[in-house]
């Protein structure tokens, strides 16, 4: 039986070296074959897929909103939430996004895999 896990990949050995990202703007990086959007605005570190959902027009030129919690679509105009990928207006689609964690040792995107095997699905 297949079943869903979220693995972690580290992106930054820190906090204070994820303030590399440019504020409020977006940067592209390859996640375990996954193409998306690292985001830092004042409100944290976000991981967002690259495409918009709309009409696939890619997301690293978009803005950020001035709460910092959602990114617009350079092309429509759609904003989304960083955190769920929900549009905000409720057209559009819903963007895939990435959990983000910050731990003493760094920090991590989580990316869900399906693998074979027994019990729930899990974190790793
Ligand atoms: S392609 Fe992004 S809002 Fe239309």
């Amino acid at each position: 039986m297949f079943r869903t896990v979220i693995r972690w990949h580290k992106i930054f050995s820190s906090e204070n070296d994820a303030a590399q990202l440019p504020l409020n703007r977006a940067e592209i990086r390859y996640i375990a074959g996954r193409k998306m959007c690292l985001i830092r605005t004042h409100a944290g570190v976000f991981a967002i897929e690259e495409r918009c959902p709309h009409n696939g027009f890619s997301l690293l030129h978009g803005r950020c909103t001035e709460d910092g919690e959602a990114i617009v679509c350079p092309l429509h105009r759609y904003a989304f939430d960083l955190k769920t990928g929900r549009s905000r207006s409720g057209a559009g689609g819903a963007a895939i996004t990435f959990p983000v964690k910050i731990e003493d040792d760094g920090v991590f995107v989580g990316v869900e895999e399906r693998e074979w095997g027994w019990g729930k699905s899990k974190s790793e």
